[in-house]
């Protein structure tokens, strides 16, 4: 039995040779099937890259940067994770979609080949937000040192193995970026980078703006920049996690909001490590050439 409280960390189990939480890996025929409402957005990351600030900037967009209706509720009930279960009575993310009438802004972390394959059949919207490997496998890190329903991560050293070796939660972040990499034309999949948005808010604001057919004033573009920046963010209740109580996320271990910068794999990767990890990457990565920075 379980501390009170505290749902435990969870194995992972390979769906079609992804790692996954076995609660995901065990209700994968209904994740698998949901069929969205054409008009439903989805937001597809590898866990880190910015999903968060990529959903809180969607949600302003679209209530036109009303700060209080975007304050109505937590991210995750704004804005469910498709494939997340829960023990009840915390709803899964079906469960949660199922209440809600579109048009729905949904988030994933799946890589492309196990999105439901409705999302493609009914033509919905898709943002993919790729984040550069370095900073963040650090932001996973200390993600699965305090998410307690994820695998231990175990030492940092031992950490960036298992991320080259794509045995984290949610499988290889290098198919993952190039999975969307690679479909995003045919699909018409928005792709854009943390880093980007970390350099220059208000132009990665105002291209989710245009891929959505929105249309909001320079004043409010403003207000969004201000509203979504990692300061603002972090002390936004609705925003900074603090409503997954301690037993799920121990924040006391390390903030949802931790940092928010590119760069920060500096102050944690020696340099034969960082030397390692850039020789397996490029073996990795060679077949494609996505533009990922690693300093701004
Ligand atoms: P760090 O751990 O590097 O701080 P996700 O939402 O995909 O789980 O990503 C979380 C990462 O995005 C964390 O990175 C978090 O701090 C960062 N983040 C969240 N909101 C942000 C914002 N408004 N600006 C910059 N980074 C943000």
């Amino acid at each position: 039995e379980k501390a009170s409280g505290s749902l435990g960390r969870f194995p992972l189990i390979p769906v079609r040779g992804v790692p996954l939480m076995s609660l995901i890996a065990n209700n994968w025929d209904s994740i698998w099937d949901f069929r969205p409402d054409p008009s439903d957005l989805l937001i597809a990351t590898y866990p880190k890259a910015g999903t968060t600030w990529t959903q809180e900037i969607v949600d302003l967009l679209i209530h036109n940067g009303d700060a209080e209706i975007c304050k109505r509720a937590p991210t995750p009930v704004r804005s469910p994770f498709l494939e997340i279960f829960s023990p009840p009575p915390i709803p899964s993310g079906l469960d949660l979609l199922k209440t809600m009438d579109p048009p729905r802004v949904i988030k994933t972390h799946l890589p492309f080949q196990l999105v439901p394959p409705a999302f493609w059949e009914n033509k919905c919207k898709a943002i993919y937000v790729a984040r550069n490997a370095k900073d963040n496998l650090v932001s996973y890190y200390f993600f699965d040192r305090m998410n307690l329903t994820q695998p231990e991560p175990g030492p940092w050293e031992g950490y960036i193995h298992k991320f080259m070796q794509g045995q984290l939660s949610w499988g290889p972040w290098y198919d993952h970026v190039k999975g969307y990499w690679v479909e995003r034309e045919k699909r018409n999949i928005l792709y854009i980078f943390y880093e980007d948005m970390k350099e220059n808010p208000r132009r990665e604001i105002e291209r989710i703006m245009r891929y959505l057919d929105l249309s909001v004033s320079d004043e409010v573009i403003s207000r969004i920049v201000e509203l979504t920046s990692f300061k603002n963010m972090k002390e936004n209740p609705m925003a900074n996690y603090s409503c997954i109580p301690a037993p799920v996320f121990d924040q006391s271990i390390s903030s949802f909001m931790r940092k928010g910068e590119v760069g920060d794999w500096r102050n944690h990767f020696t340099p034969e490590q960082s030397k390692m990890f850039d020789e397996d990457y490029e073996r990795q990565m060679k077949e494609v050439n996505i533009p990922f920075r690693t300093l701004i």
